[in-house]
């Protein structure tokens, strides 16, 4: 693609407009980063894995049903989406205890949580992304009672299309992050499902498979990256 040009780079992603209203084009890059940008480094082959894994995790929730903003892939690294309106809100869904959740609440890591927990977390890095409540984004006038439902049924939708799939290649899909936007109207998946925005533990070993190997300084981060690409048939 020649006529492009950069609306947005996030930490591990570039969004392009590429001259047509309803759409753009994001590119995967190599960059990592942890605890709000604090660390960050290159990684060879990052962008080429999440890029694969998301196009592969999209299709599937497609198939099943899921409206999503992905559309194509068009080279090792790049996506053709939807262009949405995205709602600076993160929806979380835990199968288990991780991350925050230990902290915030003092819970030990790894408890089982049946049925999952759904949290609601503002999308803004200069207030570290907190945790919200709905009144809050009510207050904030992000989103409406309808469309807040929805984006809480429609991450449970996805949790219970990918824990069972997760769970056949040998994986605990312990927790993730989905975002939303709106498409003529209609809110639609946007963002990625890539090992950067879930926690993924081998069910036997309890072995680390995202972002944490990243974050907690384990280290062979695209190489664990790529193990479970393959296990999981996508690589
Ligand atoms: O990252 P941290 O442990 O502080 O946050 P968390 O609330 O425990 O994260 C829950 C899940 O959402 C994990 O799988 C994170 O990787 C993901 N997440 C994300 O992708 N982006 C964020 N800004 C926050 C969380």
């Amino acid at each position: 693609m020649s006529e492009r040009l950069a609306l947005y780079k996030g930490k591990s992603k570039t969004v392009y407009d590429i001259g047509k209203p309803s759409e753009l084009l994001v590119e995967f890059r190599n960059d990592a980063t942890g605890g709000n940008g604090a660390k960050h480094a290159v990684l060879e082959e990052k962008g080429r894995v999440n890029c694969a894994f998301d196009a592969f995790i999209m299709a599937m929730l497609a198939e099943n049903g899921i409206k999503t903003h992905w559309l194509k892939k068009v080279s090792d690294t790049e996506i053709v989406v939807r262009r949405l309106d995205m709602l600076p809100i993160e929806c979380i869904v835990r199968n288990r205890a991780a991350g925050g959740i230990c902290k915030r609440l003092g819970i030990e890591r790894g408890r089982v949580f049946a049925p999952p927990i759904f949290e609601f977390f503002l999308k803004d890095d200069s207030l570290g992304d907190p945790i919200i409540t709905e009144d809050h984004i009510f207050m904030m006038q992000l989103a409406s009672k309808e469309n807040l439902a929805s984006m809480k049924v429609l991450t449970h939708r996805v949790n219970n299309i990918l824990k069972p799939f997760f769970a056949k290649a040998g994986f605990d899909l312990v927790d993730f992050k989905l975002e939303f936007g709106y498409y003529q109207g209609e809110l639609l998946l946007g963002d990625e499902f890539t090992l950067d925005g879930c926690r993924l533990w081998d069910i036997q070993s309890g072995e680390i498979y995202d972002k944490d190997r990243f974050r907690l300084d384990l280290g062979d981060v695209i190489q664990f990256y790529k193990k479970a690409s393959t296990r999981l048939g996508i690589l």
